[in-house]
């Protein structure tokens, strides 16, 4: 969608809590209940440590589904207190800001070379050039996935997210299951390697505690890789290329951040805010609940508009203006509660460092042409961003 914006006002202002047949889901729009409910324990991201399917009045998973369902399913993202805080608890050691900080001067290595790159050919698709290959390899070393295998990563993780969009189609299904395969195989084997040649990796640590006890099964292992490399670089790819695409728009911003980059760590946040690379996180309503007065039953499904919130006047002046210099801005985009983005240290990290690069080694970067977005409305990121030096 070329700018839900828009939509989103209209929505905030007349029916910030309603009911949308079409995805049979209720449609939240404002800051604050989207901030409230994200924090709320009596929803959940699933129903299933509460209620069977049938319980929950809910159609069972087709069966073709169940091999991706496997792996989803044992990601912390999908799962709910104490599973989850087990499993948070394990990997979240890998993420403390202090480990994170430790990995920019690598992270500022590889954008450099990947900048310099697209500056001796002229130019090029921002995207493929740097937008994508930083976060994955950053992901990926982290991890420890060896470098010939890093290009199967991109189109596994691509297959998956097809299933994150509203009704995803059968086709799209069948594409994920067979990415999800792919990759629990391809996983299961890195980390049985791992187990016995241990390296200073993150899939090596992870393997270690596989079995001991009741700590991490080896399906958790391959449910927590996968996620992490799916997570850990789609929206930062997106950020990058709504990012520069915003920052194309509004040159007066533009000039004023290559001015003084001492702006950027702000100027990161407010284009995460501006254009939000996430626009939609659904929660299961496992207690009935009331919300502006509007009674929601239990085992209904609640859409959290998050490109939304993060255009609320209330909490946000002049919303839909780009702001490098925003001083205010509790955007949304990382999320909020139990499940608050693990990665949010190292998306920052990465996402200055590529900015920073580029603004610094390629003060002249120009676009060449207006760029076309994705298709799906929840992961929003553009097809390219082609640009000249
Ligand atoms: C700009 C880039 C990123 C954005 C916008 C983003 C956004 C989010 C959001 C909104 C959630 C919560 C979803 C929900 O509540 O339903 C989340 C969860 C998560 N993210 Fe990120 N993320 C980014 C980058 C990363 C990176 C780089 C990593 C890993 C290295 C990562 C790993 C995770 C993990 C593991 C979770 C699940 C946490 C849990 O369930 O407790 N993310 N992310």
């Amino acid at each position: 969608m070329a700018y839900p914006y828009e939509a989103y006002a209209d929505l905030r202002e007349n029916t910030p809590v309603t009911y949308f047949e079409p995805t049979d889901q209720w449609l939240i729009a404002r800051y604050e209940d989207v901030n409230a409910l994200l924090r709320d324990r009596r929803l959940g991201r699933t129903y299933l440590h509460v209620a069977t399917h049938q319980e929950f009045g809910r159609e069972p998973d087709p069966e073709y589904l169940a091999p991706f369902w496997h792996v989803i399913r044992n990601g912390m993202l999908d799962m709910e207190p104490p599973d989850h805080t087990r499993l948070r608890r394990l990997v979240a050691k890998a993420f403390t800001p202090r480990m994170v900080e430790s990995l920019r001067p690598r992270v500022q290595k590889i954008a450099e070379e990947l900048v310099a790159g697209l500056l001796a050919a002229g130019g090029g698709d921002l995207i493929e050039a740097v937008a994508e290959p930083l976060p994955v390899t950053v992901i990926a070393e982290l991890l420890g996935v060896p470098e010939p295998d890093r290009h199967l990563l991109r189109p596994w993780s691509a297959d998956i997210c097809g299933m994150y969009e509203l009704n995803p189609t059968r086709e799209a299904g069948e594409k994920a299951v067979r990415a999800c395969q792919e990759f629990s195989a391809y996983l299961r084997d890195l980390s049985r390697e791992r187990r016995a040649n241990p390296r200073d990796d993150l899939i090596s640590a992870l393997a270690q505690v596989v079995d001991s006890g009741d700590r991490l099964t080896e399906d958790e292992l391959i449910g927590t890789c996968v996620l992490l490399l799916n997570a850990g670089h789609e929206a930062t790819v997106n950020v990058t290329g709504n990012g520069w695409w915003a920052l194309f728009r509004n040159p007066d911003q533009l000039a004023k951040l290559r001015g003084d980059l001492s702006l950027l760590p702000g100027a990161i946040e407010e284009l995460m805010r501006y254009d939000t690379p996430l626009q939609m996180f659904e929660r299961w309503v496992l207690e009935d609940i009331e919300v502006r007065g509007v009674r929601i039953p239990r085992g209904s499904e609640v859409a959290l508009l998050f490109g939304s919130a993060n255009h609320d006047p209330a909490v946000f002046a002049d919303p839909d203006r780009l702001d490098v210099t925003r001083q205010d801005n509790p955007h949304i985009s990382f999320g909020a509660g139990i499940h608050y983005c693990l990665g949010a240290p190292l998306a920052r990290i990465e996402l200055q460092c590529s900015f920073g690069t580029l603004l610094r080694k390629a003060p002249d970067l120009r676009l060449v042409r207006e760029p076309e977005w994705k298709p799906g409305y929840i992961i929003r990121g553009l097809k390219e961003l082609v640009v000249e030096v």
